[in-house]
């Protein structure tokens, strides 16, 4: 069975092969949801469309789930300031199907001030 290591909370569960990421945090009292929205109706109950569940996949991106359209859209279009800096890592757990070891951050941070964000376009230049 994959194992998942929730690295802020310092919990490691072991989860069935194809289960869900959100669900599986909720069955170990891992909280995912920020601020208010860990109450239930005021996150969008693991349909994708509230980015309140991101996570960021430290350790074993191949052994999740790829993301879907609903994932894309809402992490790239809907809430795209949250994923920039971190798009390779930053997940919605409602949205991820584990099939390996996975190590993931709860509650990342957004990086709108990081270095990324305000880059300059030609830094040699
Ligand atoms: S619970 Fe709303 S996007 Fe995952």
């Amino acid at each position: 069975m994959p194992k998942v290591t929730f690295v802020t909370e310092k919990v490691e569960i072991e989860v069935p092969t194809g289960s869900n990421l959100r669900d599986e945090a909720r069955k170990a009292a891992v909280e995912l949801h920020p601020w208010i929205f860990k109450y239930p109706g005021l996150n969008c109950m693991g349909h994708g469309m509230c980015a309140t569940c991101r996570v960021l996949v430290k350790e074993g991106k191949d052994n999740v789930s790829k993301p879907g359209l609903i994932e894309k859209a809402s992490l790239g279009v809907l809430h795209v300031f949250e994923s920039l800096g971190m798009e390779d890592e930053m997940r919605l757990a409602c949205q991820c199907t584990v099939t390996g070891d996975i190590k993931v951050e709860t509650k990342p941070e957004m990086n709108i001030s990081g270095d990324i964000f305000w880059q300059k376009p030609y830094p040699n230049k």
